[in-house]
């Protein structure tokens, strides 16, 4: 196995994280039976989460992809800008925004106000972690894979300074 020094312990492996997501992605073919809905994934964190998560849905869906850009001036006044890149008209469109992390929430409420005002039909989130003991707006997903401590994490698509998001597990950042 591939084991970066920088990863403390694993949190998930492979193997749980395949059986975590195969359940998410049952619920959701469930719950849009007889709708094709569209996966917003929020690059970069949540590309692996989508190729994993699409492959788990059994229905006509389609995918595309925004962004999200942080300027964290101090921790408490980090402000989020919103990039709709080109996903076009969704007006009408059942969206599923597929996110890797709700965190301090802050994300997921910006992109949730930029996608409603297009008048999506329906609008959920999945994530595959929530830390809600990190919350600072008030946001709750409609699907999670995980909750977790308040940790900071690599691996399946999370990073740190780009690197790690390929790791097929989700380990704890070693910060000594
Ligand atoms: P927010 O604080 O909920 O707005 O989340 C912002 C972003 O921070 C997430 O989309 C992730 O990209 C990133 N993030 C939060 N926690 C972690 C972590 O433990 N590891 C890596 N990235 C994280
Ligand atoms: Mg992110």
């Amino acid at each position: 196995m591939y084991t970066p020094k920088e990863v403390e312990k694993v949190l998930f492996t492979k193997e749980q994280l395949d059986e975590r997501i195969k359940q998410l992605g049952g619920e959701i073919t469930r719950d849009y039976a007889d709708k094709e809905p569209l996966f917003l994934g929020v690059l970069r964190g949540a590309a692996v989460f989508l190729a994993d998560l699409m492959r788990a849905v059994e229905l006509p869906l389609t995918i595309d992809f925004i962004r999200t850009q942080s300027y964290v001036g101090t921790e408490s006044s980090g402000k989020v800008e919103v990039d709709l890149m080109n996903i076009g008209d969704i007006n009408g469109k059942d969206v599923v925004i597929v996110e890797d992390i709700c965190d301090t929430g802050r994300s997921l409420t910006e992109i949730n106000k930029a996608l409603k005002a297009l008048n999506p039909n329906s609008l959920k989130t999945v994530c595959l972690l929530d830390k809600p003991s990190r919350r600072v707006v008030d946001f709750q997903p409609d699907y999670t894979g995980f909750v977790i401590d308040d940790l900071f994490v690599i691996g399946c698509g999370f990073d740190c300074g780009g690197k790690y998001r390929n790791l097929p597990y989700i380990g704890v950042y070693k910060t000594e």
